[in-house]
């Protein structure tokens, strides 16, 4: 596939669709119910328009911007995501090494299939590390030590994902683990032989940090071990604290779609929120991130990092996140679908196209730097005026 050809993420997409067998790009595209929230993601940032302004100097259009301590050559990082290896064999390797290059850094997901180390290391340290609240509390403790030992500084709580979420792409597919597919699936992946050839001779399917008596654990013992783990409908804002009393680095808490949970999460020591709903995979019927981003901004006001993600695709997507309140933003299936296209070359590449379309966006609206970025740049204003951002 020749990736310099590919122009938008949309074409990405359409390229890693084309490698996947659909059972793989379903899982990727798919989400909760009727895929409202999926949808709204995208409507929200469609609804908005930016105001061009002319005549500006433009000589120096400058993307960097600082977060929580990091410096960022493009304010958009990768936001976790498990199981890529069904898209590439490198998966967060290939993912975090990308994104290093291009100045930005990967959140790596308790759910991956390539170890916390592993992946820290592709990531030369530019890596942000999420964190589950598993029912055997030994192995969330064991999970931040980790984490601690390799020197992460900053760690995100998975807020929303304590009841189970119904995909029925999924369970069309019996996309489970192992995999039950239906005859036609199997067809479909034999139609597929590079994919194929990939899954047999690549990265075997394990949860990369997880291990079951020091060994690997086995695709087929997945199920019972995300059974007897995930799911933890027990953890509260009390588990966050506990967390913050031994965690001396950064803590973001991610799936925040209310001001009051942006308060909660504030007042137990976040040191900010990551406004998210899991890219409209979790619960369906929900507003889109960019309906609600405004309101939480304001509420948090400077007091805390506000990062967003869902549905950003263009890079004036990026501009309109930043001047609704967010002090970065995030995206999953765009890094995904690079990955599947091209593994690390697909998603450098992806970064590149948001790039070039943030500077365009960036110089149309007549900002040259990312402070500049306000309610000012959008048309219909209702929007609160910048806050604050977060360079601490
Ligand atoms: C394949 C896939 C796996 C995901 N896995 C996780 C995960 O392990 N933890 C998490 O908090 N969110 C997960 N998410 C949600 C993303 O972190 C992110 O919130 C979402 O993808 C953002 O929407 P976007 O894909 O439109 O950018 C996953 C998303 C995808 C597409």
């Amino acid at each position: 596939m020749n990736l310099d050809k590919m122009m938008s993420v949309e074409q990405m997409q359409r390229g890693a669709v084309r490698r996947l067998p659909k059972m793989v790009s379903d899982f990727l595209d798919g989400g909760a119910l009727d895929e409202t929230t999926l949808r709204r993601n995208r409507e929200a940032y469609e609804a908005v328009s930016l105001r061009q302004r002319v005549l500006v100097n433009l000589e120096r259009i400058d993307p960097m911007t600082t977060v929580l301590g990091h410096g960022y050559d493009v304010p958009m990082i990768v936001s976790p995501m498990g199981l890529l290896t069904v898209c590439h064999p490198d998966a967060d390797v290939a993912i975090a090494a990308a994104a290093r290059a291009a100045g930005s850094l990967m959140v790596h997901s308790p759910w991956s299939g390539v170890s916390i180390e592993e992946t820290f290391e592709a990531a030369g340290g530019r890596m942000w590390e999420q964190i589950a609240f598993w029912r055997q509390p030994g192995e969330t403790d064991q999970h931040l030590s980790r984490a601690r030992n390799l020197g992460v500084d900053t760690i995100v709580v998975a807020g929303d994902v304590a009841v189970s979420s119904k995909r029925e792409r999924d369970l069309r597919h019996g996309t489970s683990m192992p995999p039950k597919p239906p005859v036609r699936d199997v067809l479909d992946v034999a139609l597929h032989p590079r994919w194929v050839t990939r899954w047999l001779t690549g990265r075997k399917m394990t949860w990369g940090t997880y291990a079951i008596s020091g060994r690997p654990i086995k695709m087929s013992e997945m199920e019972r071990w995300m059974e007897s783990n995930g799911g933890n409908t027990r953890a509260t804002w009390d588990d966050v604290a506990e967390l913050r009393r031994r965690w001396d680095g950064r803590l973001l808490v991610k799936g925040i779609m209310t001001p009051e949970d942006a308060e909660l999460a504030l007042h137990h020591g976040a040191d900010g929120v990551f406004v998210s709903n899991h890219g409209g995979r979790q619960f369906d019927g929900q507003p889109g991130t960019l309906d609600v981003l405004p309101a939480i901004a304001e509420a948090v006001n400077g007091r805390g990092a506000v990062i967003v993600d869902g549905g950003v695709r263009r890079g004036s997507d990026i501009v309109t996140a930043i001047a609704a309140g967010a002090d970065l933003v995030a995206g999953g299936r765009p890094f995904a679908y690079g990955l599947a296209a091209g593994g690390r070359a697909g998603v450098e590449r992806v970064f590149e196209i948001l790039l070039d379309e943030l500077r365009t966006a960036m110089g149309s609206v007549g900002s040259t730097q990312i402070s500049d970025l306000g309610a000012h740049v959008m048309n219909g204003g209702s929007h609160p005026p910048g806050r604050p951002a977060v360079h601490q």
